[in-house]
Parts: C-alpha cells; structure tokens; sequence
C-alpha cells in the first residue's frame, strides 16, 4: 500500500511541478508582452502630443508671440499622464513652460525615452528647413505600470484557476492509471500466491492494457503448463494406484467407483469444482498406501491377525506419505490419512472425531465402506445393496456422518449408486 500511495504522489507532484512552471511562463511571458505594448502606445500618443505643440509652436516662434503656446499646452496637460511640456528656442532657452518661473532659462537637453518613470518626446520644429526650437512633452510612465499590474492580477487569477482545474483533472487521470496499476500489482500478487487464475481485465490500447494481456497470456500458458504436469503425474499415480487393483483382483473398479461416488456426495453438498477435483482424486487414491502393505495380508481369506490388521491399517498413513512428495496434491493426501477415521473418533490413524475428520475423508468413508461390502472379499462374499445400506445406517453417528450416510441413501434412491457401479463395470465415461 504504500508504494502505491508513493507512486501517486510521485505522479502528482511532477505534474502539479510541470503545470505551475508552464503557468508562471506564460504569465510572464504575457505580462511582458502587454508592458511592451503599453510603452510602444505611450510613445506614440507622447510623439503625437509633442507633434502637435511643434506645429503649434512654430508660428509662435515666428512671430515671437510664445503666449500663444499657453492655451495648446494646457491642454496637453490636461492628460492625466502629463508631467510637463514646453516648448524651447533655437539658443536652448525655455521659451514656454506652464511654470513661467522657468521661461527664459535654460534646460539640459532631454532625453526623448523613458527615463525615471517618463515617457518623453522631443520634436524639432523647422521653418524652411530651419530649426528654430524645440517642443518637449513628458508622460508618466505609470499608466503602464497600473496597467501591467491589473493585466498580472487578472493573469493571475484566470491561469490559477486553470491549472488547479488541470490539476484536478491530471490527478484524476493519474488516479485512474494508478488503479489500473494496483489491479495489475494484484494479479501479479495473486499469481505469486500460485493463484493460476489471477486474470485482470484493462481496457484500453495503452501500454499498461497490452501489459495486462500479456499478463493474461502468460497466467493462461501457466494454467496449461500446470494442468499438463498435474495431468501427466496425476495419470502416473492413478497408473501406480491401479497396482492394487492388479494385485486384489476382488477390489477390481473399487477405486473408480468410490471416485466417483465421493464427487456424486459432494456435488449434493454444494462443493465447489475445484475441490472436487480433489475430492475425487482423494477416493480415486485412497488406498494407494496398500502398496506397503505384503500381497498375502491382501489377498489373505481368513480374518487378519492383530499384526496384520496393524500392517494393513498402515496403508493410510504410507498412501499419504507417497501423495505428500507431489506440492499440489498436498491436501489429498490429507484426505487420504484420514479416509479410516470414524465420526465418533473410533478411527485410526489420529482419532479424529466430528468435523475434525476432513469432509472429503468422510465422504470416502461412506462410499468405500459401502462398495467394499457390495463386493467379494477374499474373506467373504459380497452382500447385497439393501443389507450394506442396512449396516450403513445402523452405523450413523458411530462409524459415519449421519448427514453424509442420508446423501448417499438419498443418491442410492435415485438410482446413482447403481448406475455408477454399471459405469464402472463396463468401462463407461461419467
Ligand atoms: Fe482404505
């Protein structure tokens, strides 16, 4: 979980750090922009202002009456960004000023640009191709300032809204791609965990789908490879059990129709398919561990000594020996050392009572005890359907698990019982 929480906030930060960097860009991009605008309009209203008073100030020149100058620069001065205008003779002396304090004296020569805050123009003013003066207008430079101020103020504004919407959105993405992610880490966890069936769905054409379909690819070749090798070894254990069969010719089938009994009880009980499978595989193997037990204590018609039930009671414990070696038969064998315990903890090989003893081992129990006697031992004749279930029932809550004893009966009244045995003797599929 915190990887995940890390790698979101990774993924965010970088974008917040990438979208407030182009915003402030562009901010100051746009700022500049607009303060260059605002000093090219300045320059060409203060240059049109000072044009007019040189107009102005040429006639009056001429005709040496400066105080006519007076009414046109007033009105210059009426602009609220003008901070003076004057007009100056050919000899440098300020020939009019609105401060008539000043006329008659002389300036230094002004600067024409912006300088100090000012925005200035000065303008010769000719007469034949004579200058006889100069004209002189200065505005302040602060309207631009005000203006830059209001246009950043605004800026700032629109482009703070706009990328914390963009962030919202860019983080709402980066949610979704990190949740696609987190399905993909679970799968891939899941698999880990030997879960073969760790498929993950993501839509999409991106990288991140074509991942997950890969993944899937990978997980379904998995799934086969595994089946293949659980098939061939599950084929070469069943080969081995079939031994026993070889060896006691009077348990012929037995196996198969207890297999097969076993899932027809736990299909009745709401077990899901994938623990048939081992169910199935369990009765199917339940008395691999016969091996180990000597051919004559097997095929021996008379009742068996202590000794030779003690051999012969060790089957359990060596069939789940032999099924433990294989990783994903781990829990038949389970179920293989327990399929002679009994409900009222009168078993072997650990006395388990109840629900202690595992479902499948139970099941077993019922089903093997009841083909067991419906065939021909070595040491006595087969008996019939209706005395087996007789001794079955009679045994309920002794030997057997009462609920598992009325399956089967409820299976035997159906017919299944029957039309399973007739399966099996004649080689029929399920
Ligand atoms: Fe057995």
């Amino acid at each position: 979980m915190p990887d995940r929480i890390s790698l979101r906030w990774k993924v965010g930060a970088i974008v917040s750090l990438l979208l407030v960097s182009v915003a402030v860009v562009i901010a100051v991009a746009l700022v500049r922009y607009e303060r260059y605008f605002l000093l090219q309009e300045g320059d060409k209203r203060v240059r049109a202002l000072t044009q007019t008073l040189a107009v102005s100030a040429r006639d009056a020149l001429l005709v040496g009456d400066e105080l006519r100058l007076g009414p046109i620069i007033q009105s210059i001065m009426q602009d609220p960004d003008a901070v003076h205008a004057f007009v100056v003779d050919h000899e440098g002396v300020i020939a009019y000023h609105p401060d008539t304090q000043l006329i008659g004296s002389r300036l230094p020569p002004p600067g024409g640009q912006e300088t100090d805050g000012l925005l200035e123009a000065v303008v010769p003013v000719v007469v034949e191709e004579t200058v006889v003066g100069t004209a002189v207008v200065a505005l302040s430079s602060d309207f631009v300032d005000r203006a830059t101020r209001a246009t950043a103020k605004g800026l700032l504004a629109r482009l703070g809204l706009g990328t914390l919407l963009g962030l919202g959105g860019i983080l709402l993405l980066t949610e979704l791609h990190v949740r696609r992610i987190a399905r993909l880490e679970q799968a891939v966890r899941l698999l880990g965990a030997g879960n073969l069936r760790a498929a993950v769905n993501l839509r999409g054409r991106d990288e991140l789908a074509r991942l997950a379909a890969d993944f899937n690819r990978m997980v379904e070749e998995l799934r086969k490879a595994r089946e293949e090798i659980e098939r061939g070894v599950t084929e070469t254990v069943r080969a081995l059990a079939s031994t026993i069969e070889v060896n006691d010719i009077y348990t012929h089938g037995h196996c198969e129709r207890v297999a097969r009994g076993t899932r027809a009880v736990a299909e009745r009980l709401g077990v899901d398919e994938e623990r048939l499978r081992d169910f199935e595989l369990a009765a199917l193997l339940h008395d691999i561990g016969k091996i180990g037990v000597a051919t004559d204590i097997l095929a021996k018609k008379e009742k068996l000594n202590g000794t030779e039930s003690l051999q012969m009671r060790e089957h359990a414990e060596f069939g789940a020996r032999i099924l433990g070696a294989v990783s994903f038969l781990h829990e038949v064998a389970y179920y293989v050392r327990h399929h002679h315990e009994n409900w009222d903890g009168g078993g072997y090989p650990d006395g388990l009572a109840g629900e202690e003893v595992p479902l499948a081992s139970r099941i077993i129990r019922v089903v093997d005890t009841y083909d067991a006697m419906t065939s021909s031992r070595p040491y006595r004749g087969a008996l019939s359907h209706d005395q087996a279930i007789q001794l079955l029932v009679a045994d309920r809550n002794s030997q057997f698990d009462a609920k598992i004893v009325d399956t089967f009966l409820e299976l035997a009244e159906e017919g299944i019982v029957e039309s399973i045995r007739h399966q099996v003797d004649h080689g029929l599929a399920a």
